[in-house]
């Protein structure tokens, strides 16, 4: 692997650990002002030192987010879709991978729409992000994102599109855990993470997904709502860390989360 790639994803993946807890901020790309995340800056500038990367689009990078004071970049460089437009998988590049570099990203996130209207669009455009990515030594994460229909978050759906996207060449994949998660870790040759996905009913669910998703493979988190819509957004995310990075329990997780919280 060339240096530039090999050094970005060790910022993302400590190679400590082997794992990672990235902080997702991107929903206003389809979502607008999403609950919590209305002031973005104000809501994750305590969050950030606890946070091995953040994903987000340049928009909110460039205005709120401290060039100064940042964990590595993972930017969101598709979209052009919105939640009450024609079809969420109408998503392509918004992003140029000259902007990636000027705003130093340690990667490029992508969205694939498998099985929906605009998978098409969606795959090839993840394919000429590759391509161009490649030269300059940047990884990128694709999302398999599922649009409305949570319910197609199943084993044989997810590993297809895993599969898929690393057979595209992508170099790190984001996608949600499920039931036999292990078979979506085993049809993919390279590092996954999992979305938190909506707001759980309690922060102990959100550390037991946390705690199944890395027993059954997944190199780590890349959470959003389940972090910065909790009331204890600060003990979440270090009870979060302490499972990914430092093998706790969920017991043990709960613990640190208890003597954290407010
Ligand atoms: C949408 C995304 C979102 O950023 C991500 O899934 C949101 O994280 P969470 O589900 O944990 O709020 O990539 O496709």
């Amino acid at each position: 692997m060339d240096w530039g790639m090999e050094n970005r994803i060790a910022k993302l993946i400590k190679p400590e650990s082997g794992r990672a807890v990235w902080l997702a901020i991107d929903h206003g790309y389809f979502l607008g002002a999403v609950s919590k995340l209305e002031k973005p800056g104000e809501t994750v500038k305590p969050l950030l030192a606890f946070a091995d990367a953040i994903m987000l689009t340049r928009g909110v990078l460039r205005n709120c987010i401290d060039a100064k004071n940042s964990p590595a970049v993972i930017l969101r460089v598709s979209g052009g879709n919105s939640i009450i437009g024609e079809d969420l998988s109408k998503e392509a590049i918004t992003t140029s991978i000259k902007e990636a570099v000027r705003l130093n990203a340690a990667a490029c996130a992508f969205s694939i729409y498998v099985g929906a209207k605009y998978e098409h669009q969606t795959l090839l455009g993840l394919a000429n992000l590759i391509n161009e990515a490649q030269e300059y030594g940047i990884p990128v994460l694709a999302v398999t994102a599922v649009g409305k229909e949570l319910a197609k978050r199943d084993a044989r759906y997810l590993s297809l599109s895993c599969r898929i996207a690393a057979e595209l060449g992508a170099q790190l994949i984001k996608t949600y855990y499920c039931e036999n998660f292990e078979k979506v870790v085993n049809s993919s040759p390279v590092p996954l993470v999992i979305a938190g996905g909506p707001k759980l009913r309690t922060e102990r669910d959100a550390l037991q997904l946390a705690y199944d998703a890395v027993q059954q493979g997944a190199v780590g988190v890349d959470m959003g709502r389940n972090i910065w819509q909790s009331d204890n957004s600060l003990a979440i995310i270090q009870a979060v860390r302490h499972i990914v990075h430092e093998n706790a329990s969920v017991s043990q997780a709960q613990e640190l989360f208890d003597s954290l919280k407010n």
